[in-house]
């Protein structure tokens, strides 16, 4: 045994427990009303808390409150002061209570020490709440807990000069001024929820309003609050809310249920923004844009996310989570609406690619990491690690899959069944699937493994043609291979979308009127036959990618490109291209490790060249084709990863692919370099991402052109985009205005954080073997903060998640600077620590070498005295991976 094991051994033995599934009962005691008071100061801020209490069963049990963090005052029982209670590690345990009581608990708490941002804490000025997922104990003793769902009131008091807004959720009943400056406003929230629900706003805010009116004629005011100078900055995102109230209405049948809706933007938040009831808080970059300052994918991602937490109102809020184990019932389902709402306000395929990458780029990596979970996990230590890609996208696409095999009205049968049945309660996810099964009467029995198997099932499909009796045979396979929480698995029910095509690239007819049909894989092993067949096809398997797993069949290149050209869903046409360039990709991984030479066949380049110059493709799909296998992708075609032989032939083809397609993209980019009034409407957001992409192809090849474009292109243009894009090239080709162009935007835009991210983060992915120094110096940089989440992801996530070559390098400096933020982080905040340790902890398929240099971070971290239960969740499961 090495010493590194002992150590693991010993941590583990004395360290926290894991909560399991399996043990959930339901509450001793209910509470049906609490009503809050906050005496607002900075580091002295009196709670009280009135709840009224009941026991459910008749024996007499002590009643077990969460609180962390806090210092009690007092602790009355139907109004006298009561003591037969304890002190216990992580809240109080009370005594001797009777049937139904009311219960006042008084409170203090310090909200400037908060650093990590989880309970009240204070963003720049402001003061505000993070409850999700159990931040509620930091504000008051309470059952904690989702399922415990109470009527709130709240009352805030604080300095009227310095907090003219007081906020919370529901509608405001009273407001008044008090002595001393000082004033309150009093909140009712009419719906029962449970406490991380719970929100509190109080600051100086600039406010946008605008009003909604919902399809039975209510009148909702919406109110959008930012920070003093930032109102022309808010338009979008109110646009983006009302946008997301119609369609909920129009898809879903939902409609919004208060008199209010107001949305708060704050600088210091961990994670992108909240659904507190009436009440989100969101990340400011997720609600500030104007043409200057915010990007397209900016503008796409406030749309994306006010549209998330919005539609939580009702898959989240109305309907909650009975325990967290429950996430993904909430979750998976909202971003599978969100989802839904930005294809049908944008671009289908372009959205489905985007969504697919994430996936296949990080999702893939968790499900095969040492942090392997279902989308329902079966056990947790620290909650907030489990708000994962696995929970939020692949819950997702477990939603989709239901999605297509229902058809869109039986799955919108099945949620209104949903909606009418548990309307008000919290429920599980067992009850989503039986609403969904009840209404539409698919039986989705064996669909259900897929909410407690962890993993990506591969499949593998093989195929016979018969030309004399004219049938066509195909066979899957299905294989999910063991993973860190669970060794055993079973065969899933797997969607297949599929089409056909014939040798002249037209779709074969499958079903009457129809050219695609979905097969359900129910079994390890299955074969299909389709009769009638006149010649052998080109399968398109995964139409949309149906199922969230790798598939591999034994495609020739011109089958590929077949697919590329003719298949009727743009979505396999992009996968085609990705399949063509991993399969060149893994042979020149293997050329190099055997000394040999790289090589891409005329025909790669020549079905590529056809996409470029193709006159109907959507100029977003182009650039998209062209967005090959990242680094992090690539690693999942392999069993061992070699870092640098991914990198070095990634590389070149790259570069021959440029080169090659040298005078195209000079084509492509003139062609689309127009300018015009910046609208970030989906054919220009298509036009600026093709032609930035087309000038990051040129920087690779020709130096002082690509120079040439990059100068004009940031003196001419007039959003953010083409600015930013002009800067990629020039970092990622590290042309010679490099260094003058990127102090330019920092001369300009230093003041503005949100807008420095994106500067700190091309920094970060400078591919230069010196980027680490750098990166080390810009921790001084007059723009860089680090209490501050977006800060720190844009510089040190950005690095260690995206710089992929770089943060491996061999000498072992990128894992040895990642772990040194991290020792930094986690006292102050060990939910930001917890995400970004993600690269470090991947990396079981990696060589030795570099395990072996991984394992001396993680036991440097798993030796810190006070390692945050975050941490050490994470780096206890990588060190026994
Ligand atoms: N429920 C939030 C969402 O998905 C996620 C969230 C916001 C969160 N802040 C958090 C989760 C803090 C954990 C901790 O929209
Ligand atoms: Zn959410």
């Amino acid at each position: 045994m090495s010493q590194s094991d002992s150590l693991v051994e010993e941590v583990i033995e004395r360290n926290p427990q894991e909560k399991h599934l399996s043990d959930y009962r339901p509450s001793d005691y209910t509470i049906s009303t609490i009503d809050l008071e906050f005496d607002l100061f900075d580091s002295q801020t009196k709670v009280k808390a009135v709840s009224q209490v009941k026991r459910v069963n008749t024996e007499v049990t002590p009643l077990f409150l969460f609180g962390e963090s806090l210092t009690l005052i007092s602790i009355l029982v139907d109004g006298v002061a009561y003591s037969d209670y304890q002190l216990v590690e992580d809240g109080i345990v009370i005594n001797q209570l009777p049937a139904s009581f009311t219960l006042e608990i008084n409170t203090e708490i310090d909200p400037v020490a908060n650093q990590a941002f989880e309970g009240l804490y204070k963003s720049g000025d402001a003061f505000c709440t993070q409850c999700e997922a159990e931040g509620f104990r930091r504000i008051t003793y309470y059952l904690d807990r989702p399922d415990i769902l109470a009527k709130f009131s709240t009352k805030v008091i604080a300095d009227k000069a310095l907090y003219p807004y007081l906020l919370s959720n529901g509608n405001q009943v009273d407001q008044g001024d008090l002595e001393n400056g000082r004033h309150f406003v009093s909140w009712v929230d009419p719906f029962p929820k449970p406490a991380y629900l719970f929100a509190l706003v109080a600051g100086d805010f600039d406010c946008l309003e605008d009003n909604f009116v919902t399809k039975s004629g209510r009148d909702v005011k919406l109110a959008l609050f930012v920070d003093k100078g930032n109102l022309d900055k808010t338009q979008h995102a109110m646009v983006s809310l009302k946008k997301s109230m119609q369609w909920d209405e129009q898809r879903f049948n939902l409609e919004y249920d208060l008199d209010i809706y107001m949305i708060v933007a704050v600088d210091f938040f961990n994670m992108g923004a909240m659904e507190n009831k009436g009440l989100n808080v969101f990340n400011s970059k997720f609600v500030l844009a104007n043409s200057q300052s915010a990007t397209d994918q900016d503008y796409l991602g406030i749309e994306a996310v006010i549209g998330h937490e919005y539609f939580h109102n009702w898959t989240g809020n109305r309907i909650t989570c009975r325990d967290w184990f429950q996430l993904s019932l909430k979750e998976g389902l909202t971003v599978f609406r969100d989802q839904e709402f930005s294809s049908d306000l944008g671009s289908r395929s372009v959205n489905r690619i985007a969504n697919v990458m994430t996936m296949r780029d990080h999702q893939f990596a968790e499900d095969a990491g040492p942090m392997s979970h279902p989308i329902r996990p079966e056990s947790v230590m620290e909650m907030n690690n489990f708000y994962t890609l696995t929970v939020y996208e692949k819950g997702s696409e477990v939603i989709r899959m239901m999605h297509t095999l229902l058809g869109e009205e039986k799955f919108q049968q099945g949620m209104q069944l949903y909606v009418q049945r548990f309307d008000g309660q919290a429920v599980t996810c067992d009850d989503f699937v039986a609403a969904m099964q009840d209404a539409s009467g698919i039986d989705l029995s064996l669909f259900k493994r897929w909410y407690s198997q962890s993993g990506t099932p591969h499949v593998y499909v093989t195929d016979h043609y018969n030309s004399s009796n004219q049938t066509y045979q195909i066979t899957f396979k299905q294989k999910t291979l063991p993973t860190a929480d669970q060794k055993k698995k079973l065969p899933l029910h797997i969607p297949v979308d599929i089409e056909l095509l014939d040798s002249n690239g037209n779709a074969i007819e499958l079903l009457p009127g129809k050219t695609n049909r979905v097969l359900s894989l129910t079994h390890t092993e299955q074969t299909f036959v389709f009769k009638n067949v006149l010649t052998k096809p080109v399968p398109c398997l995964f139409r949309g990618f149906s199922a969230p797993v790798k598939y591999q069949y034994a495609y020739s290149d011109e089958q590929l490109l077949d697919i590329m050209s003719f298949a009727s869903d743009e979505f396999s046409r992009w996968d085609a291209g990705q399949t063509l360039f991993n399969k060149y990709l893994v042979k020149n991984v293997k050329a190099l490790q055997n000394v040999e030479m790289l090589s891409l066949p005329e025909i790669f380049i020549d079905g590529f060249k056809s996409v470029l110059v193709s006159e109907d493709l959507d100029p977003s799909l182009v650039a998209d084709m062209f967005a090959f296998t990242s680094e992090n992708g690539a690693r999942e075609l392999f069993d061992v990863v070699d870092i640098d032989a991914i990198h070095t032939a990634r590389d070149f083809m790259l570069q021959e692919i440029a080169t090659q397609l040298h005078e195209l993209f000079v084509d492509t980019y003139l062609h689309h370099n127009e300018l015009k009034a910046y609208q970030p409407d989906i054919e220009d957001i298509a036009k600026r991402k093709l032609k930035n992409s087309a000038l990051a192809f040129i920087a690779r090849v020709d130096k002082k052109l690509a120079n040439e474009y990059v100068l004009a292109q940031i003196d001419a243009c007039n959003n953010m985009t083409d600015y930013l894009g002009a800067l990629n090239a020039a970092n990622s080709g590290l042309l010679d205005c490099r260094a003058s162009v990127m102090q330019a935007f920092d001369d300009k835009w230093f003041e503005t954080g949100l807008v420095m991210d994106k500067w700190f983060a091309l920094q970060a992915s400078m591919p230069s073997d010196n980027v680490l120094q750098n990166i080390e110096a810009l921790f001084n940089h007059r723009s860089f903060d680090f209490s501050n989440p977006n800060r720190l992801r844009s510089l040190v996530g950005a690095f260690a998640q995206n710089n992929t070559y770089r943060f491996h390098n061999i000498d072992g400096s990128g894992y040895a600077f990642l772990t040194d933020q991290l020792i930094k982080l986690n006292s102050q905040n060990p939910q930001v620590a917890s995400r970004l340790i993600t690269p470090l902890i991947q990396f079981k398929r990696l060589d030795e070498k570099r395990v072996e240099l991984i394992k001396v971070q993680l036991n440097r971290l798993l030796a810190l005295p006070n390692l945050a239960v975050d941490l050490y969740e994470k780096v206890t499961k990588a060190l026994v991976q």
